[in-house]
């Protein structure tokens, strides 16, 4: 809490609480590209489709909706958004998390006078269920090791991500209420929107993982979106910057990866749920970076060395291959995250950056892209089951 304090001492005061001011997508030093599709996303209606039909996305029957209608007690009886958010992240069971994140963004939605309130006193990691069991990230089962078909690890991989994303929207919106002075409530809009996104996303995962016989929490999966989210509940900069723009942006580079695999083990079904998700997750990047960049206005800082700082003090690692093409249309700038590019020239025409520097930042990704490429070689030899 000192240190997110310490970051947003520095903020302009007299200018914090108006949208006008908050929204501005440049930086102390440059313009900046945002995503076209922000405002659609931001001003489309409530998305019930979530049952994924023979075709795609359809609303449910009236038996899940009979079902998600048990949790409408607990979610009026919330006096405000970030109470919603606790509740959410108190909740264990997923499916039950997920009913209940679309039940409060929607009544968010519905009650325009619902305030944002401000929770100071937060559990540091949400409740998950007993399975799956959560362990270091090395010691997750590979593909291989698994007693899953390909698909359906692939499928369960995901559905855990949502999961986590459910959550750690939700935390953004309840860990970050007391400052809502500071950010204004477009920005708990945003998160609870995403949020509710994610409950879809892992409601579709979590059913076409039941059609291929699977469950969620069938095996054992890593701990390190939680580890991060823990990480950097104490600076919403580090929140934005180590999540949506770290976490989240890899979700683009991995997407059009995924469903290329799923094609080439014959699950069209599969795929087009991950295709459908990779094109939804371009929004919550580019949230992410017009959040990033009004923060970073907000401390005067520039956005491109802030981000740098950011991960290099929380530790996130960013690991290429990049989907340069997806990145750039959710906004994030080339020079942000890849080291072989934004080196600066100067007038006399010579490189500032060392020889040997270069020769470093080269080799870092050839070994991240040969170690993408043996894990992506293994998984597509793994014979259909
Ligand atoms: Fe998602
Ligand atoms: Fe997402």
């Amino acid at each position: 809490m000192v240190r997110m304090l310490i970051h947003l001492r520095s903020f302009p005061t007299t200018s914090l609480s108006s949208r006008s001011l908050t929204i501005s997508s440049s930086s102390p030093t440059q313009q900046h590209k945002l995503w076209s599709g922000l405002d659609n996303w931001r001003n489309s209606p409530i998305n019930d489709r979530r049952i994924w039909g023979p075709n795609g996305p359809l609303l449910p029957s009236s038996c899940d909706s009979i079902s998600s209608s048990s949790f409408h007690g607990l979610v009026s009886a919330a006096p405000s958004l970030a109470d919603l958010g606790a509740l959410v992240l108190s909740t264990s069971d997923p499916l039950s998390k997920s009913h209940i994140s679309h039940l409060a963004f929607s009544r968010w939605r519905s009650e325009n006078n619902l305030p944002v309130g401000s929770i100071s006193h937060l559990p540091s990691s949400p409740a998950r269920p007993p399975k799956p069991l959560l362990v270091p990230t090395n010691e997750v089962p590979s593909p291989k090791d698994s007693p899953l078909p390909l698909n359906a690890y692939m499928l369960h991989t995901l559905a855990h991500i949502e999961l986590n994303a459910i959550d750690l929207a939700w935390d953004t919106v309840a860990r970050f209420s007391p400052f809502f002075d500071v950010l204004g409530r477009e920005f708990f809009d945003d998160f609870a929107h995403v949020a509710d996104d994610e409950s879809r996303h892992f409601m579709w995962c979590s059913q076409r993982l039941a059609e291929l016989g699977f469950k969620y929490g069938d095996i054992p999966a890593n701990n390190l979106l939680m580890r991060e989210c823990e990480n950097t509940s104490n600076n919403v900069a580090a929140r934005l910057a180590v999540i949506p723009l770290v976490q989240e942006a890899r979700g683009l580079d991995a997407g059009p990866r995924l469903v290329k695999r799923l094609m080439g083990f014959g699950d069209h079904r599969t795929s087009k749920i991950v295709e459908k998700i990779a094109d939804e997750e371009i929004a919550h990047v580019a949230v992410g970076v017009d959040w990033f960049l009004s923060v970073c206005q907000k401390m005067n800082r520039a956005p491109c060395p802030t981000f740098k700082d950011l991960i290099k003090e929380y530790g996130a690692e960013l690991r290429g291959p990049f989907n340069h093409s997806a990145r750039e249309t959710a906004g994030i700038p080339r020079d942000w995250y890849d080291p072989s590019c934004g080196t600066q020239v100067d007038e006399g025409g010579s490189n500032k950056q060392s020889d040997k520097e270069q020769l470093s930042a080269v080799y870092d990704r050839l070994t991240h892209i040969i170690s993408m490429e043996s894990e992506n070689s293994s998984l597509e030899r793994r014979p259909a089951k």
